[in-house]
Parts: C-alpha cells; structure tokens; sequence
C-alpha cells in the first residue's frame, strides 16, 4: 500500500503539487523521486518510453494505485476526471447515463446533453454503448469528463486507439474544450507530435526521474521549430532522426 499523503484542494484553486513520489513494484523501483507542479490551464504532456512509469505517475496522481508501494505528497484538485485509452462505458447503461454516471443534481441532465453536443453526438443519448465506433465511445467518454468541469483532467494515452483521422478530430476537440473549460492537463502520450500539437510542456520521464521539462507552446509558431523540437524530444526518447534505434544518452 502506498504511503502518500493525498491532499485534494479546493475547486478553483486548480494546480497540481506532487513531491518526492516514489514508487516501486515487487521491490523494484519505478519511480524514483518525481517532482511536478502543473498550473491552472496548463496542458502538460507526459512522454517516456515504454515501461518508463508514465501511467505509474498518473495512476498515483489520480490515487488510484493501492496495488503500489512508495512515499510522497500529491495535492489535486477535488474536481478531477480520468480519460484511459478505452473508454471504460458501462455496457450495461445508456449512452447518457454513461455520461452522468455517479452526478445526482438537478441540472445534470442538460449538462450531459450539451457535452454529448461539444463532441458532436447530439442523438445518440439512448444508445448502447457497444453500437458506437471506437471513436464515439472515446468521445462519450470525454463528454463523460466534460460533465464534472474538471480543474484537472488525467489522461493516459486517451487517442492511441483510434485511427489517423479520429484522433486528429479528437485532439482538436480536446484543445477547444481546455482552451474554454482551462483544467490542468496531465497527458500522457508516447505520440511526441500530439504531445507538440497539445500541450504547452512537455515532461520525460526516464529511469524513474524527470529528465526534461521545457515549455513548447512556442514550437507551433514555426514548421521548422515543430521539426526541430519534435527531433530533440525523439532523440531524448532514443529515436535518431535515421529511425534507427540508438543507445540513449543520458536520459
Ligand atoms: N501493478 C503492477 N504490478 C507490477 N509491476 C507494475 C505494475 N504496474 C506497473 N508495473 C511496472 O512498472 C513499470 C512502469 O509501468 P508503467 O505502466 O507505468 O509504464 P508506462 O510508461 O506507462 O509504459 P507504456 O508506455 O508501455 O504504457 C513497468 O516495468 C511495469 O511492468
Ligand atoms: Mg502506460
């Protein structure tokens, strides 16, 4: 069981704090002492290489690691959601009350039905979950994150598995809708150009540390700055320009 004192800060307030986390699986460490502090509205991308911890870091922000042993201090925000890589609907529920899942006020309804229009599924509210693509259940799922206002939104490779174009749609979805609702944003991606076209930092996670941390919300600016970041960040990852893999440098 981790040791972790796990603050959740009030709505509004929106940072995230997490110091010294560490933590390890059947005696082997996976991280090592991570410090990460995430501002409101901020869009943090999360990259390191398989295996690295990525989804280990996120799981302990949301708490939802008992199976972990390790220390730390994570403070959040009361009001946070979880996007994973399925989109976790209940099959056994409507579309909509999918969407409401665990919210009891008044005004829920109205709210689902306007996030289910924001990803533009405005008429499926009474369908099964299992008659949508792979990309509308991912969107009910976010439509599922809209619906609390989140100050902070986790996500773990929420995109992987869509094809080219749905999550080309998915991500400028996912930009409109921070760019208007403005939660901290921990993303979590192996996708180096989706961590560029997303985020306003990016953050490696190597040998249980954090071994870059640098602000890109410049690189979108310019082609050739894109390029040049996108090559650093694949080179940091152990992907040479060539493609061929290298051994990587201090990671
Ligand atoms: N519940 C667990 N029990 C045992 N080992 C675990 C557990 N969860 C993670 N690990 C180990 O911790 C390490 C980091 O796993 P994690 O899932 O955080 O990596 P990741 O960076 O998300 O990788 P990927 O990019 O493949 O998703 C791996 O070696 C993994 O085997
Ligand atoms: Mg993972």
């Amino acid at each position: 069981m981790a040791i972790v004192s796990h603050v959740a800060i009030s709505a509004g307030q929106s940072s995230v704090r997490i110091k010294d986390l560490r933590r390890s699986f059947a005696g082997q460490t996976v991280i090592d002492g991570v410090d990460l502090e995430i501002r409101k509205g901020e869009f943090v991308a999360l990259l390191g290489r398989s295996g690295s911890g990525k989804s280990t870091i996120l799981r302990a922000v949301a708490g939802l690691d008992a199976d972990a042993r390790g220390s730390g201090h994570i403070e959040i925000p009361e009001r946070h959601s979880v996007l994973f890589q399925d989109s976790r609907l209940l099959p056994w529920a409507n579309v909509i009350d999918n969407v409401t899942l665990g919210i009891y006020d008044a005004g829920v309804y109205d709210r689902a039905k306007a996030a289910l229009q924001e990803v533009e599924l405005s008429g499926k509210e009474n369908v099964w979950p299992k008659t949508l693509s792979g990309g509308e259940q991912q969107r009910v799922a976010l439509a599922r994150s809209l619906v609390r206002t989140p100050d902070l939104l986790l996500a773990d490779e929420p995109f992987s598995a869509l094809d080219a174009l749905t999550r080309i749609r998915m991500q400028r979805l996912l930009l409109k809708l921070c760019q208007r609702l403005q939660p901290a944003v921990l993303f979590v991606t192996h996708d180096v150009e989706e961590a560029l076209r997303l985020a306003d930092r990016v953050v490696i996670i190597a040998n249980g540390r954090i071994s870059y941390d640098e602000s890109i919300s410049g690189v979108r600016s310019s082609p050739i700055r894109f390029e040049t970041a996108r090559d650093d960040i694949l080179e940091r990852l152990g992907v040479p320009k060539s493609g061929s893999p290298v051994q990587p440098k201090e990671l």
